[in-house]
Parts: structure tokens; C-alpha cells; sequence
């Protein structure tokens, strides 16, 4: 008996230690040590799937997709490159092409070559798996934020790191933990939004649905998350992407750094670099920025990957190397692991042999880059499992997966306004659905859906409902019209649009008890979604106003990726929902709002802006607010938003009282114990996000108006009051000084809770 259990015990230590740490660095050591520098090269390039792939040239691939033997050979076995990323021709595969297409990039690499490491392959799936055929898209990151409720972002994470192991696919560009500062912005969409809070919570709560709570990546439902792009890269002085951002340092760590450290405490494996330059320095030569900051200040173990092509624009672009090697030469030594080339691998490989050997680029650095790469395969349980079989993953595309992202658009879409309680809308009206949006998948999805710029969509999402079906669904086919009135035109510019035939619109809208007008944005990211002008295209607001005069309730749905200016529009309608950019349920969920089915209760995730020159996020300075008698053209409240960040209404009116602190001075160390009553005042159950936010009096340097410090969203039954209790510690009521110092400063600060408020002196 002694025996057999010193037997167990002795499994049992083998098995934890088969795991440790340190025989986890052991065998990384012993792989880097048996390494020749051209192996250690390879590993720290990344190409792009097409550049292997049978097809005319290096961007394009003929489909089927096949593996081009000679192409593959030289990457991976002559070059010995490590990563491979993306899809063929920005179109999504099914799982079986995914499976077949990496099972032979690994027998190249690892039957093939001398050191038999296996290839990491890497895809951008940030709502869902993006680029497979048949997985489940969620609400995209904004939509998901105004939930207000971080278990979506779990969940969607959970299901994406499913499908996307279904998929092949052990390594997601995901989360997006950028802060989503400016409306003009063409990637706030995939943002959490504008507060670091927001963008904190949901970030640490995608980092575990995609690593598993205790970051086991070699879990086959798991995949390696990757925070991007790091850091401030929203910031831009023009709003357009990848231009100059001018972010003083201390900015910088208070509202941009905050989100990502609290990602690496959480445990995510890697990191994009942003692929923008702050105060003239592009991110990827920022030595302080990826070494004294991420490294040594945050703790950041994991692997350093750059953005597309960003080691060549650093020459090509922004003009701070004087050739593409000494490019690779300063971005290598300014932190840079693993490089996304991802077209002309050779040039780069061929550089950076060169700059170890010229003793420009240490070998000590390369190995550091290497010995990171190798211990995120190791643990991702490539060497053993090269490539994961969508066979095993009965769930991909599931119901289960289904409901999960319907539950999040139902969660996150925002009733903006409601006059005379025009919503919810009974059964039998006669409904006409109209706008450019009202009738397609694209729009509801934006990018980032079966394709990059999400032009795909309607392809691939057939079977999931647009708004005029799901209206048709719900209030019978007879009942529902559609009249698109404007379209987007077909052309080469996302942003075009074609008059169809507002006069039809407007003979049909007489017809009908109300009008579901659905606007927004055609979908884009990245450069081709930059903006000149945040108003709604003039024929949008042209078919608005025709509508308008039809004296028709109209409920205006906004199906956008930023919030675009309807500052003209808005006192004609007579709701307003904004449904972001809702995924494939997201049509489904708002009909069940409209009917009522479903209680709103998602809030704006960032400021709604009414005027292009007023961009502003709720934390502004004191000296922002405008002064109504000197004749502020176009006023609107203090500082001309049309809604503010935060709010949403519901179906259920809600009021707060009570509210209660546990002593009103406190010690630096202290926890503020906050309480608060909320009753639902209502005859319906609803919904309540109740946040709690601090403003700081008076400090030495101008505070923000207020900061959001805590939120929680509960369920309230109809004529409940329930008592909520918060507990903030002081020293999270600080901020970053000139010094690039966290601090929180004694003296007086106010606490806010909806229409409550109390103040308190901190000594
Ligand atoms: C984007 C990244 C993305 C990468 C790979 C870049 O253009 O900025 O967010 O992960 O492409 O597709």
C-alpha cells in the first residue's frame, strides 16, 4: 500500500513538473541552444498565407486554396519561417480548408526541416471567428461594451477561442484594448469605447474567455490572446488612421497604458505594437515604450509582434531609417520579437542574418525574441498538437454559440429617445422599413466578417435576418415593407450613395402607422474607412427629412461604427435606438426591443457628439464648458454633446435615493463603502446599470469633470428597490501628474451616482 502510494505521488510530482516553469525554460533552452541564427530568424518572421498559397503572385491566391509546394518549401523550410497569418484573398474558409491548409504548412515544417518546429498561425477574429465560413458573429467590441456587462465580452471570447481551434487556429489579434477617444476614428468600432474603465473590464474579461481563467492555452478550446495595438493609437490629431498622435506621457499612462496593464496582470501572452507614431516616434522604434514600459514597468513576458508591414513603413513611410535593414535594425532593437512582414520575408530574413553578424543586432536580443516565441508554442501544445481538427469541435456554429451573441446585442442595444412612449410597438401596425441599411448583413456585422473590410457579409450571413426580416417575422410579411429610398452604391468608395426613389418611400410611409428608418455606415476599418466629414451622407438625412414631413412616427435606427452626425435629423424622430454594429442576431435582438419583447437597457459606451466641432469625452476639463450668454452658436447643454457617454433609457423608469457613505473623511489607504437605493418605478422588469463617478475638486493639475470609478448591472423587478453597495478604495481616485506620477492628492472629492451625490475630504 506504502508503495502504491509513493507510486501516485511520484505521477502526481512528475505530472505538475512536466508543467513548471522551469522545465518549460529548460526545454526552450534546449531547443534555442541547438538553433543555427538563420533557424532563430525564421522564427521571428510572420508571412501572410497568400505568400505559400497556388496563385499569380504574392497578395493573390487562386481558389481553391492550395498550398504551393515550391512557394512553401522556400518559406519553410529554406527560410525556416515561423508564423504565418491571415487568410487567401480576404475571404473566409471552411473549417476542413482551414485544417487541410495548416496541416500542410506544419508537415512542412516540421517533417521538413532540421529543428521541427511548428508553425504559429495567427488570424484577426475580433467579433467571432472572422475568416471561417459558418462561425458565430457577436456584436462587434463597442456594441458589446454598451452592455455594460463584461460577461458578454467573456462569452464572445469564449466561443470565438472554440470556433477559431476549430478552425486550426491556436493565436488571435484580440482584444482590441485602444481606447476609443474619437468619434472621427475609423477603428473606434472595434474599441471597447471611450473610458479606460470600460475598456479594462471587457478587455480582462475577453483575455479569460480566450486564454481560459487560469490561461491554459494548451487547452484545445483555448487560444493565445493578443492586446493591440499597443499604445494610444486612437489619439490621432486628424482622426484618420495612422497618422500623428501627440499623447504627453503622462496622458498616456493614465487612460491609455491603464487597460493593458491590467491585461498583462491578467495574463495575455502577446501584443500588436500600434502601428501609428506618438510625438514623432513611431511606436515601433520606441525603445521606452516597448522595453522600459512594457517590459520592465508592466511586467510583459510574453511575445512583441508588430503590425503589418510596420518594420518597412518605418523606411518606406516614416522616414526614420534610411533602407529596410536598418529599418529591421532599430525596430528589432527597440523591443520587436516577431516581425509581420508579410510579403518580402526574404529581404528581411537576409537583413537581419546580416545585422547579428555585422554585430548591429545582438544575438543576445535575438535570442530573447526567440526564446519567447518558443515557449508560446510550447505552450500552446503545438509540438504536440500541430494543428487542432474541426471534427472534435461539435459546437462550432452552434444554437448554443448563437444565443450567446444574441443574448450580447440584446444586452447592448440603446434607446436613445422615446417620446410619448411611442416604443414598444404593438402587434399588427403596418410598419415600412426604409434606409440603406435596413435590408443587408454587411451593415449590421461592419468589418472584420468573412472578409476584412466585411464586404463579404451578405455572401456568407444569408441565413441570419436583416432588419426588414426580422420586422417581417415578427409583425407578419404583410404587415412590413421595405423601400430602401437611399442605397450605398456599388463603386469602389464605401462612402457613396445612390438615390433610389425617395418619392416611393414617402407613398409608402403615408401607408404605414410608423416608419423603422434605418441609417448609419456602409462597413470599413483600417485607412479606407478615414473620414472627412462625421455628418450622416446629405442623402440619408435628405430621405430623414422627406419622411419627416409624411407626419409618420418615425424610429430612427442607427446602425453605425462611430456615432455620425444626426444633429439636424433628431427632433423629427420620434425614437432613436442606436444598434452599433449588433452581428448577425443584432436585427433579431431589435425587433424584440421594438416589440417589446425585450426591455432595453444598453448605455453609450462613448460620448455622442452634435456638432463636428465639439468632440469631447465626458472626462473634459472645466474650462471645456461652454458659455451659453456670449451666444454659443449651436448650443446644446454644457458642452454640446447630443447624448452623453453613459446614458440610455429603458422601458422601466428607475429612481435612485438614499444615497450613503460609510464616513465622509477618509486616509489615503481607506475603502469608500458606498450604498445606494434604485427603485423601479415601473410596471415592467428591467435592466439598470447604476455608475458611480468621482470628481476631484480641486487638484494640481485641472481634474476632469468626473471619471467613472465602478459599475454593476442589475436586474430590478417591477416596483422593487433594491440597495446597492459599492466598495472604492481611495487610491483609486488619483491620477498620473506632470512627474509621469500616480498620486492621489488630499482634499475634497465628490461622488456621484445618477441624480445623487455626496462629498467627501480625503486627508
Ligand atoms: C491591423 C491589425 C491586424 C493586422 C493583421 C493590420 O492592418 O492594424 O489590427 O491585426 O493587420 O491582419
Amino acid at each position: 500500500m506504502r508503495n502504491l502510494l509513493f507510486f501516485f505521488f511520484f505521477i502526481f510530482s512528475c505530472s505538475i513538473n512536466e508543467n513548471s516553469e522551469e522545465n518549460l525554460n529548460k526545454r526552450v533552452d534546449s531547443i534555442l541552444s541547438s538553433m543555427t541564427l538563420e533557424e532563430k530568424v525564421g522564427q521571428m518572421t510572420q508571412i501572410n498565407l497568400t505568400v505559400i498559397a497556388k496563385g499569380p503572385n504574392k497578395w493573390e491566391s487562386s481558389f481553391p486554396l492550395e498550398i504551393d509546394p515550391n512557394k512553401a518549401r522556400e518559406a519553410l523550410i529554406d527560410y525556416k519561417v515561423g508564423s504565418v497569418l491571415n487568410t487567401i484573398n480576404n475571404t473566409a474558409l471552411k473549417p476542413e480548408i482551414w485544417y487541410k491548409t495548416i496541416s500542410d504548412i506544419q508537415s512542412y515544417a516540421m517533417d521538413s526541416t532540421r529543428i521541427k518546429i511548428p508553425v504559429i498561425y495567427g488570424i484577426d477574429a475580433i467579433h467571432g471567428t472572422t475568416y471561417t465560413d459558418g462561425a458565430t458573429m457577436f456584436p462587434q467590441q463597442i456594441t458589446t461594451a454598451a452592455s455594460w456587462n463584461p460577461e458578454n465580452a467573456y462569452n464572445m471570447a469564449l466561443v470565438c477561442a472554440y470556433e477559431t481551434r476549430a478552425s486550426g487556429i491556436p493565436w488571435n489579434f484580440s482584444p482590441v484594448l485602444d481606447l476609443g477617444t474619437d468619434p472621427r476614428f475609423p477603428r473606434q468600432f472595434e474599441s471597447f469605447g471611450e473610458d479606460p474603465l470600460l475598456v479594462e473590464r471587457f478587455g480582462k474579461a475577453m483575455i479569460e474567455g480566450y486564454q481560459g481563467k487560469n490561461n491554459d492555452i494548451g487547452n484545445k478550446y483555448n487560444v493565445a490572446a493578443c492586446m493591440k495595438h499597443f499604445v494610444g493609437y486612437h489619439a490621432v490629431i486628424s482622426g484618420k488612421d495612422r497618422t500623428p498622435a501627440y499623447i504627453p506621457d503622462n496622458i498616456l499612462k493614465e487612460y491609455h497604458i491603464e487597460p493593458f496593464k491590467k491585461a498583462i496582470e491578467t495574463g495575455a501572452k502577446t501584443v500588436m505594437i500600434n502601428s501609428g507614431l506618438i510625438n514623432g516616434i513611431p511606436v515601433h522604434v520606441n525603445y521606452n515604450l516597448m522595453i522600459d514600459v512594457l517590459r520592465n514597468e508592466l511586467g510583459f513576458e510574453g511575445v512583441i509582434l508588430t503590425d503589418w508591414e510596420d518594420i518597412n513603413k518605418l523606411h518606406d513611410r516614416d522616414k526614420v531609417a534610411k533602407s529596410k535593414k536598418e529599418a529591421a535594425k532599430i525596430a528589432i532593437n527597440a523591443g520587436i520579437d516577431m516581425s509581420m512582414v508579410p510579403y518580402d520575408y526574404q529581404e528581411f530574413c537576409q537583413n537581419l542574418i546580416e545585422l547579428v553578424k555585422e554585430g548591429k543586432v545582438k544575438m543576445s536580443r535575438v535570442d530573447d525574441a526567440v526564446r519567447r516565441i518558443l515557449k508560446l508554442k510550447i505552450e500552446l501544445g503545438l509540438f504536440e498538437t500541430p494543428v487542432t481538427n474541426y471534427e472534435e469541435y461539435d459546437d462550432f456554429g452552434s444554437k448554443k454559440h448563437h444565443e450567446l451573441s444574441y443574448k450580447s446585442a440584446s444586452e447592448s442595444i440603446t434607446l436613445l429617445k422615446n417620446e410619448d412612449n411611442l416604443l414598444p410597438i404593438k402587434n399588427n401596425a403596418k410598419i415600412l422599413v426604409t434606409g440603406p441599411n435596413g435590408n443587408n448583413m454587411r451593415t449590421l456585422n461592419g468589418a472584420w466578417s468573412y472578409s476584412w473590410q466585411g464586404d463579404l457579409t451578405d455572401k456568407f450571413a444569408g441565413e441570419f435576418n436583416t432588419i426588414y426580416e426580422a420586422f417581417s417575422n415578427t409583425y407578419g410579411k404583410n404587415n412590413v415593407k421595405y423601400v430602401p429610398g437611399v442605397s450605398y452604391s456599388d463603386g469602389g468608395n464605401y462612402y457613396d450613395m445612390v438615390e433610389d426613389d425617395i418619392n416611393k418611400v414617402v407613398l409608402e410611409a403615408r401607408k404605414s402607422d410608423y416608419i423603422i428608418l434605418s441609417l448609419g455606415e456602409n462597413s470599413y476599418t483600417e485607412k479606407p474607412g478615414d473620414l472627412n466629414d462625421l455628418s450622416l451622407h446629405h442623402l440619408q438625412i435628405k430621405l430623414a427629412k422627406e419622411l419627416a414631413k409624411t407626419g409618420k412616427p418615425i424610429v430612427l435606427i442607427l446602425n453605425l461604427g462611430r456615432p455620425r452626425l444626426i444633429t439636424d435629423i433628431e427632433a423629427l424622430m420620434k425614437s432613436i435606438i442606436n444598434i452599433y454594429l449588433p452581428g448577425n442576431f443584432g436585427a433579431d435582438a431589435l425587433v424584440d426591443i421594438v416589440s417589446g419583447k425585450v426591455n432595453p437597457s444598453g448605455k453609450l459606451p462613448y460620448t455622442y457628439p452634435a456638432f463636428p466641432n465639439s468632440l469631447l469625452t465626458y472626462y473634459y476639463k472645466p474650462s471645456e464648458v461652454q458659455n451659453n450668454t456670449q451666444g454659443a452658436y449651436n448650443y446644446i447643454g454644457e458642452v454640446n454633446n447630443l447624448y452623453d457617454f453613459g446614458y440610455g433609457l429603458s422601458y422601466s423608469e428607475y429612481e435612485y435615493s438614499n444615497m450613503k457613505l460609510n464616513k465622509d473623511n477618509f486616509l489615503l489607504n481607506d475603502t469608500i463603502e458606498l450604498s445606494i437605493n434604485v427603485k423601479n418605478t415601473s410596471d415592467i422588469d428591467g435592466y439598470e446599470t447604476i455608475q458611480v463617478y468621482s470628481s476631484d475638486l480641486y487638484a494640481s493639475m485641472t481634474p476632469d469633470i468626473k471619471r467613472l470609478r465602478e459599475f454593476d448591472k442589475i436586474n430590478i423587478k417591477a416596483g422593487e428597490t433594491v440597495n446597492i453597495k459599492f466598495r472604492l478604495p481611495v487610491s483609486k481616485l488619483g491620477f498620473v501628474n506632470v512627474d509621469n506620477k500616480y498620486i492621489v492628492e488630499p482634499g475634497r472629492f465628490k461622488l456621484t451616482i445618477n441624480n445623487q451625490n455626496r462629498e467627501i475630504v480625503v486627508n
